[in-house]
């Protein structure tokens, strides 16, 4: 009796550890396991502002057709943009989104784009995301690829879908909704 006690109370406390050692992860980031496979979701918003004293997309070139051209083509735009758990712009930050977008469709408006989402809390802290490829703005949702990553996203590959929260033509303010499904290093490794 009394080592049953004890080997459950082992059981227990090894329990406890367990859940000490792994914090639960926060609203953003989920763990969804399909088969035998291990996907990290993650849900965030992306807040492009263009104007005004706290602007994080910046114009940093133009090409000889880009002011007549109808899609822009040429301009280059440099973003570092503020992205949270809530839609909210105040809300806590998680992350930035950093990289460049290219005006590189001559008949629609879309963007050759670049990103890196430096995750800055959580238990993803340091870790880098990345995720490039075609981005058609006049698309109610997107997909883009994401291409690697660095940290706990190592030989990061999934993909990103990207919808329209929110746009202010006249503050030149605009909130994406992203949804991103990856598989990384460390769905691979038996842990
Ligand atoms: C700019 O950001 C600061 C600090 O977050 C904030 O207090 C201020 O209201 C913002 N200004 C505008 C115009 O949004
Ligand atoms: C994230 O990491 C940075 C540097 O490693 C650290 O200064 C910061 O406090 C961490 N933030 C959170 C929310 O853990």
């Amino acid at each position: 009796m009394k080592k049953l006690t004890t080997s459950l109370m082992l059981t227990i406390s090894y329990l406890l550890l367990l859940t000490a050692a792994t914090p639960a992860p926060g609203p953003w980031v989920q763990t969804l396991t399909k088969g035998n496979k291990k996907i990290t979701k993650l849900h965030f918003y992306v807040h492009n502002l263009e104007l005004g004293p706290n602007a994080t997309v910046y114009r940093v070139a133009t090409a000889s057709i880009t002011s007549t051209s109808p899609t822009s083509f040429g301009q280059v735009n440099v973003f570092d943009d503020r992205v949270t758990a809530e839609p909210d712009i105040k809300s806590e930050q998680v992350a930035r989104a950093q990289g460049t977008s290219a005006y590189a469709d001559l008949q629609a408006g879309a963007i050759a784009m670049t990103a890196n989402f430096y995750i800055t809390s959580g238990e993803f802290n340091g870790s880098t995301l990345v995720i490039a490829g075609r981005n058609p703005l006049l698309e109610p949702t997107r997909e883009l690829p994401v291409i690697g990553g660095t940290g706990a996203f190592r030989l990061a590959r999934g993909y990103a879908v990207v919808g329209i929260y929110l746009y202010d033509k006249a503050a030149r303010y605009s909130v994406l909704e992203y949804t991103v499904y990856v598989i990384s290093r460390r769905h691979m490794l038996c842990v």
